[in-house]
């Protein structure tokens, strides 16, 4: 983008430079022209440029609604609880604080995915925006006994990029891998302060993702199965309870004993429910669709047949759920 806008300053000074060679009348027209020319130049240049402004970040309620809709299969409580939350913190001119969701549920049930739909239904280039920020602990924070290096570090981070543009995206992902303790380096960020040092990151939104509970949630989802239950009537408060109890109290979710629960900053726990054979076909059958090829139910059959599927007696969840669709799929096509 650079070199484009480069090219049009040299563009404009070499008009200049031949045309003043000539006559002093067609200077007058030419500079009256670059006066128009550069902010119309600098117009081009930011409608490619990616800035922080509501050219590139604005909320599309119906298209975050749809994406759910269509796109997400079997979450029926995640889908709700996302749209309710980010509609009602987007929509709101001066939230005391930042909007902090907690999605929870096994591999392959879609938290990465609704990470990505929020995005693209916030900033215009969505994931590839500058202003999200994708960690993911065992790549950016591998070391437990660099912890102190990584607190200043993420600290400093979340500090530059919230100064440059207040509606940043933060999606921590594998939670449950990230070293003990470090989650609470941020909590000030997502506390209700008016600002810190001058910053306010009361129109940031973090989203933690996390394996940690997809057990429980699994238990749930079963129980509710064997009772010939269905599905869709497992309601959030079902599953809230085990969920930030169990979130609290492992050792491995990243959330240990954090003040970020003890002081309700978490304002969404999202569970995920693990996904049945029909689910994994639907995945298939989406997933066909996105690449252009025809629709194929024997195939989508063949890919949701190939799973495990636990516990082992019951065999009704997909392992893996959604995860391996993909390259199963295209062992297949
Ligand atoms: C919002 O999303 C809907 C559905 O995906 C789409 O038709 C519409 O063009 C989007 N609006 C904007 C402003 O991007
Ligand atoms: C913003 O965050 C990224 C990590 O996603 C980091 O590399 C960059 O240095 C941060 N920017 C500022 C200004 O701190
Ligand atoms: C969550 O599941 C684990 C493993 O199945 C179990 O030990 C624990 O008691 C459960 N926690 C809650 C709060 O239900």
């Amino acid at each position: 983008m650079h070199i484009m806008r480069k090219s049009l300053l040299v563009y404009l000074s070499i008009s200049f430079v031949l045309v003043d060679a000539f006559e002093p009348v067609t200077t007058t027209v030419i500079v009256g022209a670059t006066g128009f020319l550069y902010p119309l130049g600098k117009k081009i240049y930011n409608y490619f440029r990616e800035t922080c402004n509501d050219d590139w970040i604005g909320f599309n309620t119906t298209g975050l609604e749809k994406d759910l809709e269509r796109k997400l299969f079997g979450q029926h409580i995640a889908s709700r609880v996302v749209l309710k939350g980010v509609t009602g913190f987007m929509n709101n001119k001066s939230p005391k604080k930042p909007l902090v969701l907690s999605l929870h549920g096994s591999t392959g049930t879609g938290k990465n995915f609704v990470s990505q739909l929020i995005a693209d239904n916030i900033y215009k280039k969505g994931m590839t925006s500058n202003y999200v920020h994708l960690f993911t602990s065992t790549a950016h924070f591998p070391h437990p006994s660099q912890i102190d290096t990584y607190k200043v570090q993420l600290q400093q981070w979340i500090k530059g990029n919230v100064s440059s543009c207040p509606r940043s995206l933060f999606i921590f992902d594998e939670m449950d891998k990230m070293p003990l303790g470090l989650i609470d380096s941020i909590k000030p960020y997502l506390d209700y302060y008016d600002n810190l040092e001058g910053v306010s990151y009361r129109h940031a939104i973090f989203i933690f993702l996390s394996n940690a509970g997809g057990q429980n949630i699994s238990q749930v989802a079963l129980d509710f199965w064997l009772k010939g239950k269905d599905r869709e009537e497992i309601q959030l408060k079902d599953l809230e309870a085990a969920l930030s109890l169990e979130v609290f109290n492992n050792k491995n979710s990243g959330f240990w004993h954090t003040s970020l629960i003890d002081k309700n900053l978490v304002d969404f726990f999202i569970p995920f429910l693990p996904l049945e054979r029909r689910h994994i076909r639907a995945c298939a059958l989406a997933e066909m669709a996105a690449q252009g090829l025809p629709l194929d139910e024997e195939i989508a059959g063949r890919v949701a047949d190939e799973m495990i599927y636990s516990p082992k007696a019951e065999r009704v969840f997909a392992s893996k759920g959604c995860k391996t669709t993909r390259s199963k799929l295209d062992y297949y096509t």
